[in-house]
């Protein structure tokens, strides 16, 4: 009997290219200390936050989606339909039952024969659909395709409540190929860890989140122990070993106490010939820009900090990387990664500055406003009118009739071609 698995050669597998949409909106964490009457301190070294990003009465977790997929087929010139599969890892559902990826999939142009789907698993949703994506495009059905994941995430508490500092939106789009250019991923080790946690979560009948705030960073600190401790054993791999650390960012701080829990796993100073402050500071400080800048992003987290460390831009081919998931409730996973030959072309060159750099700062009084179009956006009835352009190709306009409205520039069309529409009864 023939043995299948000979046939078919493992390839290597991982990212391609990446791609971030930011938000046109932000406002100051430090105006928020200072209408709640907290030390800005408290915020801004305490939890290490500067802005958060905030969306716009005709954005959502599908047209961020869509915006973050657009910057990566626009920069990688890739045929939509070579996509063969495209997976949205999210835990900012707009419908209990039709995926984003399906919204997104007629926005983008992709072929009929594209498996999609909607992934939820908390801010691990985005390592688990990368982690399918992955296993599809180095098997034989791929046949040559690529899959495309997106991870897109709204990421609101309530009002004056502890986690409000760190809210934040964005979207983070990959392409994930065999034989990538951009990251190669570790495939051999596996190193998850899933407990069952009651730390963080949104029920179905809420636009934000609930959390039992220090408890959650006890899950986190705890489930990369874990994770990391498995890591080491499998593959004898440690911090050392690993020119940059990739930490799920809910905010700065996180970061240093997680790099601090994997520095005392290690011995400390005497251990590894360099103290906390520069190991930090050489392994973890490059990838805090879109922590600081956007806020927590959920699922898109981990990939906005790669994206960070893209865009500080001194990466070289080869470097071996660690990357950390958390997503509460709770699942993990440790896992590394090398950079691939075409890292050059990606150092300081994401796109990510430059779309900050076009954000528009809001006052206190329209932060309240958008807060309150979020809650009142998910009922039916509320509709805005607008057209897309080709600064902002995707809108959300509301739901009439129990049905998600949208107006979108499909890719390639000029802007004052015909919009596409979805929705319409
Ligand atoms: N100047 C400087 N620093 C100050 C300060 C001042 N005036 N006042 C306080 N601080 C410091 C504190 O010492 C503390 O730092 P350390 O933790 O290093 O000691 C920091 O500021 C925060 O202070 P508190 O712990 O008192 O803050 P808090 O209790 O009001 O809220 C929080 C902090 C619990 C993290 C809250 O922001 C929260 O609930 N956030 C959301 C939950 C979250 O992000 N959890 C992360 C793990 S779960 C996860 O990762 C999944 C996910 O994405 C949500």
């Amino acid at each position: 009997m023939t043995n299948t698995r000979s046939l078919h050669t493992i390839p290597t597998v991982g990212i391609d290219a990446v791609s971030i949409f930011v938000p046109h909106h932000y406002f100051s964490i430090e105006e928020l200390a200072h209408i709640r009457n907290v030390d800005a301190e408290k915020f801004t070294v305490g939890l290490g936050c500067s802005k958060m990003a905030i969306l716009g009465p005709t954005e959502d977790p599908v047209t961020m989606a869509a915006g973050a997929a657009r910057g990566l087929i626009d920069r990688t010139g890739i045929d939509p339909r070579e996509v063969g599969m495209l997976i949205v890892g999210t835990e900012s559902a707009v419908d209990e039952s039709k995926p984003i990826a399906v919204y997104v999939h007629e926005m983008l142009g992709l072929s009929p024969r594209c498996r999609v789907m909607d992934l939820k698993n908390a801010c691990y949703a985005g390592t688990a659909a990368l982690r399918a994506a992955m296993a599809w495009a180095a098997s034989p059905a791929a046949a040559g395709r690529k899959a495309l994941v997106i991870t897109t995430d709204v990421a609101y508490y309530d009002l004056a409540s502890p986690g409000e500092p760190t809210q934040g939106a964005a979207a983070v789009a990959l392409l994930v190929t065999a034989n990538p250019q951009l990251l190669v991923i570790d495939t051999q080790a596996e190193a998850v860890y899933t407990r069952e946690v009651m730390d963080f979560w949104r029920p179905t009948y809420r636009n934000s989140a609930l959390v039992d705030g220090h408890f959650s960073l006890e899950c986190y600190l705890e489930s990369l122990r874990a994770c990391y401790q498995m890591h080491k054993e499998m593959t004898g791999l440690s911090l050392a070993d690993f020119r940059h650390v990739v930490f799920h960012t809910p905010f700065p701080k996180m970061a240093h106490k997680a790099h601090h829990r994997l520095f005392e796993l290690e011995g400390g100073r005497l251990a590894l010939g360099m103290s906390e402050e520069d190991s930090f500071h050489w392994k973890v400080e490059p990838t805090l820009g879109a922590a600081r800048e956007l806020g927590n992003v959920y699922a898109a987290s981990l990939f906005a900090a790669l994206i960070s460390l893209l865009e500080d831009g001194k990466l070289q081919a080869g470097q071996q990387i660690a990357l950390f998931s958390y997503g509460s409730g709770s699942s993990s996973e440790f896992f590394t990664g090398r950079f691939g030959p075409a890292i050059a072309a990606w150092n300081g060159n994401t796109g990510f500055s430059d779309q900050l750099t076009r954000r528009r700062r809001i006052s206190y009084e329209e932060y309240l406003f958008y807060r309150a179009a979020y809650e009142q956006r998910n009922r039916d009835g509320y509709f805005v009118e607008d057209q897309p352009t080709e600064e902002s190709p995707y809108l959300f306009l509301g739901i009439k009739n129990h049905r998600r409205q949208y107006a979108f520039l499909p890719p390639g069309r000029a802007a004052d071609a015909s919009t596409g529409v979805l929705g319409e009864p």
